[in-house]
């Protein structure tokens, strides 16, 4: 049943709240409930991870994180490697990791392994308790993997447990404003009861509230990311028509986002979609819908215009400069996106793979993603600045929208020539080419 509230009407209570996992959505989803008032404890198996968090340091950046731990930690938000915080919360959220297989299937170890410990950790202590999953899991996972693993393993106790799904938002880098101004709680439970006690948690947000049921969640969330990367590659196609007729797709998205019922978000054409969601959460559907008989077409092509953009780019450089091999070529921008270390599925690795198998030497620069990237890569150059990785190249790709590559001009005439193709548009100096303009 949907029940929808624009305001809240439930008074906000305090409440004890155990967080599992202390990632990218556990730890800003801990910090943020306990700037809402909430008592929180993190659970995270990384011992380095949990004395960073005690000491008021995140191990990742997110923006405005370290003030909400500095203000929190040792007041009402501490981490811990063991799942004693269990017994005594009123909530536990799964904030675990649930990345892909290699077969697109995606990974539920981590989410069984967390609902097993928090039924056996719930056997201690009484009273009403409401597990909800925030990880991004497969339509029907909270019914049929977590809520047997959790009630299985609490075999016995006298308390109730309520089970909810309540899926997150949160743009990376942007996360804690994100989820401070969200667009809309969604909350699916198995009854009323979890339902209200997890709307109570959002208290002081002033948001809009939907009460569905759980399966229908995790679906919002999927849906919602697999939309959004449809836009993308819509604006890609369209970007790639465009080229060819020499007409530069961000006028034309201009035009096309003015439509209310469009908006101008996520219809930046480049070099395609990256990032630890996009790719995962497209593809689980695309695995969900085969499994059920489905044949997704528009959710793989989806996939297939993104994979392709990657291509293009190296395309474009071989029409510029001929045979790539033995060519040196500056790939400036190694993150998904911009504001973030992230590497994951950045559109800059398909590049560099592509580039070094034609025999290319790259020479590689990022303001902050080279430490991961060189993870992956390591035989690379890696350059400390742009002109070092400009100096006698004979072309430059860029692949993440830093401001800081905004404002090159000069740079370029360290460069043999001055070839340069832009996979994200940031440039605003003459003579640029870019990948859908
Ligand atoms: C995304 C969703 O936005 C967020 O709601 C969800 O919770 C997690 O996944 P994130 O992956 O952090 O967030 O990054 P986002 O800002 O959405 O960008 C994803 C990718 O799309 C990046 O590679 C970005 O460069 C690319 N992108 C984004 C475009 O190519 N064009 C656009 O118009 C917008």
């Amino acid at each position: 049943m949907t029940n929808k509230k624009d305001q809240f009407s439930l008074e906000c209570e305090k409440v004890s709240i155990a967080v599992v996992g202390g990632g990218y959505v556990g730890l800003v989803s801990s910090a943020c409930f306990a700037e809402l008032g909430h008592n929180v404890t993190i659970i995270e198996i990384e011992k380095s991870k949990v004395e960073a968090i005690n000491s008021g340091k995140p191990p990742i950046y997110e923006k405005g994180l370290d003030d909400l731990l500095h203000k929190h930690v040792g007041r009402n938000l501490i981490a811990s490697s063991d799942y004693d915080g269990i017994s005594d919360a009123d909530l536990s959220f799964i904030c675990v990791g649930t990345p892909s297989r290699p077969d697109g299937n995606v990974d539920l170890s981590m989410i069984e392994s967390a609902s097993k410990s928090i039924g056996e950790h719930l056997r201690k202590g009484d009273g009403y308790h409401v597990v909800v999953v925030k990880s991004t899991v497969p339509p029907g996972t909270t019914k049929n993997l977590v809520m047997p693993a959790v009630l299985n393993n609490a075999v016995g106790i006298s308390r109730d447990i309520g089970f909810a799904m309540n899926p997150e938002f949160l743009r990376e880098g942007v996360a804690v404003q994100d989820f401070m101004h969200p667009d809309r709680i969604v909350i699916g439970s198995s009854d009323g009861k979890a339902g209200d006690l997890v709307e109570s948690v959002y208290n002081g947000l002033n948001s809009h509230v939907l009460r569905i049921g759980i399966s229908a969640a995790e679906m919002v969330k999927h849906a919602s990311n697999a939309l959004l990367a449809t836009k993308i590659s819509f604006a890609n196609e369209i970007g790639n028509i465009c080229k060819g007729i020499g007409v530069d797709v961000y006028e034309v998205m201009r035009g096309v986002g003015l439509d209310h019922r469009i908006s101008p978000h996520f219809l930046d054409a480049g070099a395609g979609f990256g990032g630890s969601c996009f790719p995962k959460d497209v593809l689980a559907l695309v695995r969900l819908g085969e499994t059920l008989g489905e044949d997704p077409i528009l959710l793989k092509s989806v996939i297939e215009v993104n994979e392709r953009q990657p291509k293009k780019m190296v395309h474009l450089l071989s029409k510029r400069v001929g045979d790539l091999r033995g060519k040196e070529v500056a790939v400036l921008g190694l993150a998904f996106k911009g504001d973030t270390d992230d590497v994951r599925e950045s559109r800059a690795l398909n590049v560099i793979m592509d580039l070094k198998n034609r025999g290319v030497i790259v020479r590689a620069y990022d303001p902050v993603a080279i430490p991961k990237m060189r993870e992956v890569i390591p035989d690379i150059k890696y350059c400390r600045s742009t002109a070092e990785a400009l100096k006698d190249c004979d072309a430059c790709l860029i692949m993440t929208e830093w401001p800081e590559f905004g404002i090159l001009d000069d740079e370029f005439d360290l460069m043999k020539s001055r070839v340069i193709i832009e996979g994200r548009k940031v440039l605003s100096c003459k003579g640029i080419e870019g990948i859908c303009w």
